[in-house]
């Protein structure tokens, strides 16, 4: 056999084991408001697919990053979680990739970075609270986003659980369809069980202590239930709510949902375990594999044969043992092998993987292979920042939505001039990892920029790292403007904008110009008085 038919059987060999570990993926985020249940729910889909033993271990293990981690003190003193990794198992045949996110609205953004890598979300209810008013704005533009959303109504054990109500809101504040796939056996201390609305089959559960063990469960057609699994009163509400539902309510549609335009919404309680097995197979079954990611030429299928990524996340000093750079990468095509050679498609510079780990906490483990849907750290010295693909191949640039319109501003100033080279080192690596968004203003030293960010933590965050991490004491100002709008239009207006107290001109990453406006009303006089310019207030999507 010659050499050029081995190696193209080897090549087809390999694509056929990639499409077939691409099929298999399954990669997700959760998305809730802080308190719903998202830890709760993640270490209990862990229990169900056999990855512990017992419930409890995530949380142990939350606590145990924390108390060793250098800046992560300030999650441990605020009870907040700021970073996010991924989680990765297995489970009847599929690897499970759970992308965290973090548990503060202040943090909102990086929610809505991480759907850049995910193929699909889950959005975690509190039964009795609904959409809260925090969280509203996140779940919203992740739903104009059309990522198929999979919604679980959690605690449905404690009193003023209200389901219908929660498939109204979904329907009203989120402008999506709410299909239930199942419904509850009573609510509060009554809620004992769930009803499969397309199979018309009731599974009961009886607790376990501290919901550490999966529950004992017992299942029958509806009509078999009365007066076994259920009393006759509980099956005729049952009935008579089902029914309602039935005739009410939208029915459960596959394309609907992978178009993003309808939600199946599952009903349970993480704490006790009721209602996680519908759930979990639930998710397997409707979940999409990776598909298509979008680029700069347009979407790019996963058969792509060669690798490519994109860097949906970065991180810097996440452990004070090893003081390196993280960059997270979403494989979108390809078998991505640790000491391949990697291009930065915005500048061209190529690298050489010698480290990938997936992290678990302060735990590191070598990557040697990953495949499209899976996440892997790259630790490296390469200037990546937020957005960039790395390709093995021709480059590809993928898109993604890096950043909300800022809503707060300062100026972060570091007074002690002997630090001020690593100031300087802090606020751009600060900028790159997207803490902040990092905006320079001419009329200000370079030592003087302005922060611009969706919620008030996140100077608190900067403040916080510029000194444990680079040894910076800084100040840091509020500024009086409420909104930032990126501008765009013909040269010579950009130049020489027309403008006026109450507004400022200052400049982002690449250059392009930025007004922020302290009201409305200043940012109404300042496009009639440039009428050749256009007012964007969202950052421009990255294509980096
Ligand atoms: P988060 O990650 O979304 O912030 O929420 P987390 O899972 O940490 O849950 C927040 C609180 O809600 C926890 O109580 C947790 O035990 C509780 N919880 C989660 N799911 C359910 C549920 O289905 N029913 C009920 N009744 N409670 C639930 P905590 O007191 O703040 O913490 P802990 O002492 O229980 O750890």
């Amino acid at each position: 056999m010659s050499i050029a038919s081995d190696s193209t059987e080897r090549t087809t060999a390999d694509v056929a084991v990639v499409a077939r570990e691409t099929a298999r993926r399954r990669t997700f985020a959760i998305i809730s408001h802080p308190d719903a249940g998202k830890t709760t729910l993640t270490e209990k889909l862990l229990l169900y697919a056999g990855m512990v033993n017992e419930a409890g271990m995530v949380r142990g293990r939350k606590n145990s990053r924390a108390a060793t981690s250098d800046w992560m003190a300030m999650e441990r003193e605020r009870g907040i979680s700021v970073t996010a990794t991924a989680l990765s198992f297995e489970f009847r045949g599929h690897r499970i990739n759970l992308i965290d996110t973090p548990g503060h609205q202040d943090f909102s953004e990086d929610t809505y970075r991480v759907l850049n890598a995910a193929d699909a979300a889950v959005m975690v209810l509190d039964a009795a609270k609904g959409i809260e008013a925090q969280t509203e704005k996140l779940f919203r533009v992740c739903a104009d986003r059309r990522v198929p959303i999979l919604t679980f109504i959690n605690k449905l054990d404690r009193p003023g659980a209200d389901p219908l109500e929660c498939l109204s809101q979904i329907e009203r504040m989120l402008g999506i369809a709410a299909a239930p796939v199942n419904w509850p056996v009573g609510v509060g201390r009554e809620f004992h069980g769930v009803l499969d609305l397309a199979t018309d089959v009731v599974q009961t559960y009886k607790p376990v202590p501290h919901g550490s063990l999966a529950v004992p469960t017992e299942s029958a057609p509806l009509s078999e239930a009365r007066g076994t699994l259920l009393t006759d009163e509980e099956a005729d509400k049952l009935t008579d709510e089902a029914d309602l539902i039935r005739t009410a309510g939208v029915p459960f549609d596959h394309a609907n949902f992978l178009a993003g335009t309808q939600t199946p919404v599952f009903m349970g309680s993480a704490l006790t375990n009721y209602g996680i097995e519908p759930f979990l197979n639930g998710f397997l079954a409707l979940a999409p594999p990776p598909g298509p990611r979008p680029a700069v030429a347009g979407d790019v299928p996963p058969e792509r044969p060669d690798f490519t990524g994109v860097v949906f996340k970065m991180q810097a000093n996440l452990d004070p043992r090893h003081r390196d750079r993280i960059a997270f990468v979403r494989v979108c095509t390809g078998r991505f092998q640790r000491d391949m050679e990697v291009t930065v498609a915005r500048t061209g510079e190529k690298f050489r993987v010698r480290r990938s780990v997936r992290l678990f906490g302060q735990e590191r483990e070598t990557v040697d292979a990953a495949f499209p849907g899976d996440v892997i750290g790259i630790v490296t010295s390469a200037s990546l920042r937020l957005g960039d693909s790395l390709c093995e191949a021709d480059p590809v640039r993928y898109t993604g939505r890096w950043s909300f319109p800022p809503e707060r501003f300062a100026v972060v100033r570091c007074d002690d001039t002997g630090r001020r080279k690593q100031f300087a080192k802090g606020i751009e690596q600060l900028g790159q990892e997207g803490v902040v968004q990092i905006l320079n203003d001419p009329t200000r030293s370079t030592l003087e920029p302005v922060l611009a960010a969706v919620g008030e933590l996140q100077f608190d965050v900067v403040k916080f790292r510029l000194e444990s991490e680079y040894g910076a004491k800084t100040a840091i100002s509020p500024l009086p403007y409420l909104t930032a709008h990126w501008l765009s239009g013909p040269a010579s207006a950009l130049a020489d904008p027309q403008v006026r107290g109450d507004v400022k001109i200052v400049y982002d990453h690449d250059g392009r110009s930025v007004l922020l406006a302290e009201t409305d009303w200043a940012l109404r006089m300042i496009k009639e008085r440039n009428p050749d310019l256009a007012f964007d207030p969202n950052p421009p999507a990255g294509d980096a």
